[in-house]
């Protein structure tokens, strides 16, 4: 399996003159052309992929373009995709027993609507009807899943800030998915819906219709991984989620496809991080490294977020194993000054 980093745009990669007159004319049902896709691209050439979905149709109708670029960052050769929650047999003990280390778990899956555009092409007035859908059944939630739903727009600017600073909250003017049409009509019709203890919490309008999240304090992988389960359980039944069996879930960024989750842990590695090669042991153990804030924020103090590089091609089970895996190696590596070797059978 490998992930394109600091390559070519995969846009400028894959699209020919030929791709480009074949697919100029073409329009799904919601209006996404392939100029539309590729805007986004077109206005930041430090795009690692460069095109956005603005709905399930995308994926079939623009393939010759969309299939080359999803093989060549994933590595999955699209043979199909199938879920597998079961931890069965994996470890479920705690991470990090001394509390050194991990900070906070956090896992989220990106889900749309069947029915409805993608952030990148949704109208006003869908955009409306959407969230009052998935509100409707977000309210209903009972037991550890039960919590109140805030419209972006009724957030005091004090309290938007702090749920952001907590890592609770998405932030506003991301460049490229402002380029991709996602920020149209801000802050309306978008939210927040969580429970009281914040462990459970859902982004609805942001990048993808929904953001399911489960996190929590320190390292406790699977109670998290198991809330999400039972969250997805509920609302899958509930909710018509766009999917395919070829490229799993569908999202606005072809990077999320699959499974479309991110398992990632808060972790202070203050010796690892001064080494210059922390991105590539991390890569060598399917792991991503992002900041203290996320996507295209610095680690801070030795922080760092940590979390599988892949999210096609796997299933939720094997996400899981890596994220453990690589975690526990890394913190052998940090205890033992980078000593142990990353192939290791010792963890
Ligand atoms: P996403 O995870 O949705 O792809 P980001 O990388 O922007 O997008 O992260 C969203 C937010 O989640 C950020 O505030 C980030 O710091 C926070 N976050 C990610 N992982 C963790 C974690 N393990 N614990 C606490 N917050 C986290
Ligand atoms: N459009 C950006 C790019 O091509 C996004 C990359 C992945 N990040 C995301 N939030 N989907 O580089």
């Amino acid at each position: 399996m490998s992930c394109s980093t600091g390559a070519a745009m995969l846009l400028h990669k894959h699209l020919t003159p030929e791709l480009t007159s074949r697919l100029e004319k073409l329009k799904t049902r919601n209006g996404w052309t392939l100029r539309k896709a590729m805007q986004s691209g077109l206005d930041h050439e430090d795009s690692q992929m460069g095109v956005y979905a603005g709905d399930s149709e995308t994926y079939a109708l623009f393939s010759p373009l969309l299939h080359p670029i999803i093989r060549d960052h994933s590595g999955c050769n699209l043979g199909g995709h199938t879920s597998d929650f079961s931890l069965d047999g994996l470890p479920q003990g705690d991470l990090d027993p001394s509390g050194e280390f991990i900070i906070s778990t956090r896992i989220r899956v990106g889900r749309n609507l069947a029915r409805y555009a993608f952030p990148p092409a949704i109208g006003a007035r869908a955009r409306a009807e959407l969230e009052a859908e998935v509100v409707q059944v977000l309210t209903g939630l009972k037991g550890e899943l039960a919590g109140e739903y805030h419209p972006l727009a009724s957030l005091s600017e004090a309290q938007r800030r702090t749920w952001v600073e907590q890592h609770v909250l998405f932030k506003p003017g991301d460049r490229f998915l402002d380029s991709a049409g996602v920020n149209r009509d801000w802050p309306r019709n978008r939210g927040i819906f969580h429970t009281p203890d914040l462990r459970f919490i859902v982004w609805v309008g942001e990048e993808d219709a929904l953001r399911i999240i489960s996190m929590q304090p320190g390292s406790g992988l699977a109670a998290v991984f198991r809330r999400l389960t039972s969250a997805l359980d509920v609302l899958g039944e509930q909710l018509d989620f766009a999917r395919d069996s070829r490229l799993g879930y569908h999202t606005a960024c072809p990077t999320n496809l699959g499974t479309a989750m991110r398992a990632s842990v808060l972790i202070r590695l203050p010796r690892l991080s001064r080494r210059p090669d922390l991105h590539a042991r991390c890569a060598r153990l399917g792991l991503a490294v992002r900041g203290l804030h996320g996507e295209h924020s610095d680690a801070e103090d030795g922080v760092h977020d940590i979390s599988n590089a892949v999210r096609l091609g796997v299933t939720e089970r094997d996400i899981y194993r890596q994220l453990w895996r690589g975690v526990r190696k890394l913190i052998a590596m940090e205890t033992r000054n980078g000593i142990l070797n990353e192939d290791s059978q010792d963890i």
